[in-house]
């Protein structure tokens, strides 16, 4: 489905053509998104909000243009709660650290849970430590499900925030977040939601979860790495104080004193990566033109072909068998250390991702030093997988 739209896929690596199966790291970029790109730096480059020449100008519209695209395609109610940052990572620490400044105190309770990123439980950590706060962590169950039944228990009137991912990127797992999001809000506890897997594999919105914050990146859904978003309701942005100081979130800087620019400018100091930002744009007008339904539906498919071929194949074990999964499988070879397998399917080609996916508590809760994951994207096919299943049944073949 649309291969030819992107380039990359026509490559050879070690002879072999190119099978891209580490689409949850980060996915390969259409051809219109590079066009963006080098049209944006051929014809448009200026900074924005800053002048009135004519190419500021026209720069700061399509920035500008970018921001409402981005508020439909998740269903922001306004521009205002659509901040751009430099992906998932720097969304998360900006709420971490100034929500936490504000609303986190000594004693408080943060909650995460076990199959968080790094990423999603580093940030909290931090601001724990800083305010003498806890952080507490939401098991998981073998087959790498929420503990849902644990969670009322989990919600004191000390827990000040809840943070949860909506898809795990290493084992595939989407969380019922409504549910999650509707017992802390019955607490009044709001909740920031990990969207980086969830772009490219569902449909968004933002309006209908009733999240209070929610992260995600350009790169994971076609568009260039260095753009991300964090959508975050009005009243707590409002209350919240700046992450960085500079340019662009003031409005008066005097030596005695500096007030501060409205939303969402108060959270975007310094010059933003305007061309990223329009390629993010470009990127959710290519998703659009061929649907997220229909891309989900055959990534859907293409998991149901993976999980059963390789199923077939002796000795191999899954991290993570939820009921609901997206297009994300991590498993091992019984004995045999991911890194040999990733390497030999590197061998014929194959790309995928191998190591502890920058989760170490599932690896620990698991006792593994990590897995080989291939994650899918619509432009793969059944073909590929045949590809992967043959290289997997070699490796076996060759290191066991
Ligand atoms: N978070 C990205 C991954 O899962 C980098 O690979």
């Amino acid at each position: 489905m649309n291969r030819d739209d992107f380039p990359i896929l026509k490559r050879t690596i070690n002879n072999h053509r190119l099978v891209y199966f580490d689409n949850a790291a980060t996915t390969q970029k259409p051809q219109t998104v590079i066009d963006a790109l080098s049209c944006y730096y051929a014809h448009f480059n200026s900074n924005i909000h800053r002048g009135v020449h004519g190419l500021s100008q026209e720069a700061t519209a399509l920035f500008e243009e970018a921001r409402e695209c981005v508020k439909k395609f998740i269903n922001a109610p306004s521009n205002q709660e659509i901040i751009f940052t430099r992906g998932t990572t720097e969304s998360i620490n900006l709420v971490a650290s100034s929500f936490g400044k504000t609303f986190i105190n000594e004693g408080d309770e943060v909650l995460i849970t076990e199959m968080e990123h790094h990423s999603n439980i580093v940030p909290w950590q931090m601001i724990c430590e800083e305010k003498r706060a806890h952080l507490k962590v939401l098991p998981f169950n073998e087959k790498g499900e929420l503990c849902m039944d644990l969670l009322d228990g989990f919600l004191t009137e000390k827990t000040k925030i809840v943070a949860v991912t909506h898809t795990s990127n290493t084992l595939g797992t989407i969380n019922d977040i409504s549910v999650i999001i509707e017992k802390a809000h019955a607490k009044n506890i709001p909740v920031l939601i990990d969207g980086a897997q969830a772009m490219s594999h569902e449909k968004i919105d933002v309006q209908a979860l009733d999240c209070d914050f929610f992260a995600f990146s350009g790169h994971k859904m076609y568009a260039p790495m260095g753009v991300g978003v964090l959508y975050g309701k009005e009243k707590w942005l409002n209350a919240m104080p700046p992450y960085q100081g500079g340019g662009e979130m003031v409005r008066h800087v005097s030596f005695e004193k500096t007030t501060y620019n409205e939303l969402p400018y108060k959270f975007e100091a310094g010059t933003p990566s305007v061309g990223d930002v329009i390629g993010l744009k470009t990127a959710i007008d290519y998703i659009e033109s061929i649907g997220i339904e229909k891309i989900a539906d055959f990534q859907q498919e293409l998991f149901q072909y993976a999980f059963e071929k390789l199923s077939q194949i002796e000795e191999i074990e899954f991290f993570g068998t939820a009921q609901h999964k997206a297009a994300i499988i991590s498993f091992n070879l019984k004995g045999i250390h991911p890194y040999d397998v990733g390497t030999i399917l590197d061998q014929y080609g194959i790309a995928v991702r191998t190591g502890h996916h920058c989760t170490q508590p599932i690896m620990t809760r698991f006792g593994i030093p990590g897995t080989v994951r291939a994650s899918f994207a619509f432009y793969n096919t059944f073909e590929e997988i045949d590809l992967l299943v043959e290289a997997v049944n070699k490796a076996k073949k060759m290191l066991q």
